[in-house]
């Protein structure tokens, strides 16, 4: 069913509430998903974007009662991941020679995904398409955020711009708008999303937020692909992008572990002990990596100035939730966090400088050498601890 946007713009997407992972099971998504499309019904009716791949046959049942698909003059295929593109199968079945505008690199990945040569039109950053009633839709590459071939689309007159993934969460919801929502929510999930998906492209996005403020377009309202619609005073998501885009950072300081026999266990809870006796305003918050959500660490190390990082030595090595964590840090790229290590060990005693090693491979500071404690912590080693915790402080 459609709800109204603005004037002559409609959404018609997909809530999805049962969505628990997103991108395989890469990302958690507690509390769902939407995949966003949107009708614009002018003296041309434009299609913006579709639903995910499951849904495309719901999508074009139920499109097909709101309007005759024939007469759908132009689809926007903002970005070819099938979690936008995944309805255009279905629909191009009925319209197979409706054009296609998107990018040259949505051209690629459309015809990798689907194998078909629908109807292209390419277009770059400052093209327009007249769609009558004096509106037209103005293009603006926006290359990496999130694929390569990711483009936004602005409505004039109506001042709005459909940015796609940029601006999302994954946060079904039936009320379509920023201001119906919980706020603690969306906040939540909008950062979950920066911090899981886009922090690698941070300085790419920077630019282009300069490059959005310098066209000096008014935006009444962002209509992104997931999640709400930002109509509320929608530069306040642009704002905190602005902030999340420079190597943002909280004061906190975030210890990750994993533990066999609780050694580990207790060597983290003695440095936060060392961290708060130093400094009681930062924010210390402990994880245990194999029972915890690894997207929701990664959005509180996002957070951190400073990741503990610990865990026992297991075939002269690390456990493999530790090296997944690890691994899911590097690829993110977070830039200006310190790291230190930690663990225990019962004979040979690696996992220290592997941890070491391996922070600084996914781009963490290191600046010590860690704290390792032999078998059980003893009540000397837990007092160690506590000084290696009030050290992390002082990073
Ligand atoms: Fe929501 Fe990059 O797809």
């Amino acid at each position: 069913m459609r709800k109204q946007v603005k004037n002559n713009v409609s959404w018609v997407g997909k809530v999805d509430w049962e969505l628990e992972k997103f991108h395989g099971e890469e990302y958690s998504t507690h509390k769902g998903s939407t995949y966003n499309s949107y009708l614009i019904e002018e003296e041309k009716t434009v299609l913006i974007d579709t639903v995910w791949l499951p849904f495309g046959e719901e999508f074009v049942e139920n499109l097909a009662k709101e309007i005759d698909l024939n007469k759908i003059d132009y689809i926007i295929a903002n970005h070819g991941e099938i979690d936008h593109s995944g309805g255009l199968p279905a629909l191009m079945k009925h319209i197979p020679n409706t054009p296609i505008y998107c990018t040259a690199n949505a051209v690629k990945s459309l015809k990798g995904q689907f194998h078909k040569d629908w109807n292209f039109k390419t277009v770059k950053t400052g093209d327009s398409l007249d769609i009558g009633n004096g509106k037209s839709l103005v293009f603006v590459e926006m290359a990496m955020l999130h694929w390569p071939d990711s483009m936004a689309v602005y409505l004039t007159e109506d001042n709005i711009l459909f940015s796609n993934d940029a601006f999302g969460q994954h946060y079904a919801t039936e009320n379509l708008f920023n201001d119906l929502v919980d706020q603690c929510e969306l906040f939540e999930e909008s950062i979950k999303y920066y911090a899981n998906i886009l922090t690698p492209f941070s300085a790419i996005l920077r630019k282009k937020l300069d490059e959005v403020i310098a066209l000096n377009l008014p935006i009444d309202i962002i209509a992104t692909s997931h999640g709400v619609i930002w109509r509320d005073n929608p530069m306040q998501i642009i704002e905190k992008y602005s902030q999340w885009a420079n190597d943002y950072q909280e004061n906190q300081i975030t210890i990750l572990y994993d533990t066999m026999w609780n050694g580990t266990k207790l060597l983290a809870e003695k440095i936060a002990e060392g961290i708060s006796s130093v400094d009681s305003e930062v924010v210390v918050k402990l994880y245990n990596i194999a029972k915890n959500d690894i997207n929701d660490m990664i959005t509180q190390v996002f957070k951190s100035k400073t990741v503990a990082i610990g865990s026992p030595t297991i075939g002269n090595n690390i456990l493999h939730t530790t090296a997944a964590l690890i691994h899911m840090m590097k690829i993110l790229k977070f830039k200006n966090k310190k790291a230190a290590a930690f663990g225990c060990y019962g004979w040979s005693g690696e996992s220290v400088k592997i941890l070491n090693e391996r922070m600084k491979d996914a781009g963490f500071e290191v600046s010590t050498e860690g704290y390792r404690s032999l078998w059980k912590p003893t009540i000397d080693a837990e007092k160690e601890a506590i000084e290696y915790g009030k050290k992390i402080a002082s990073l």
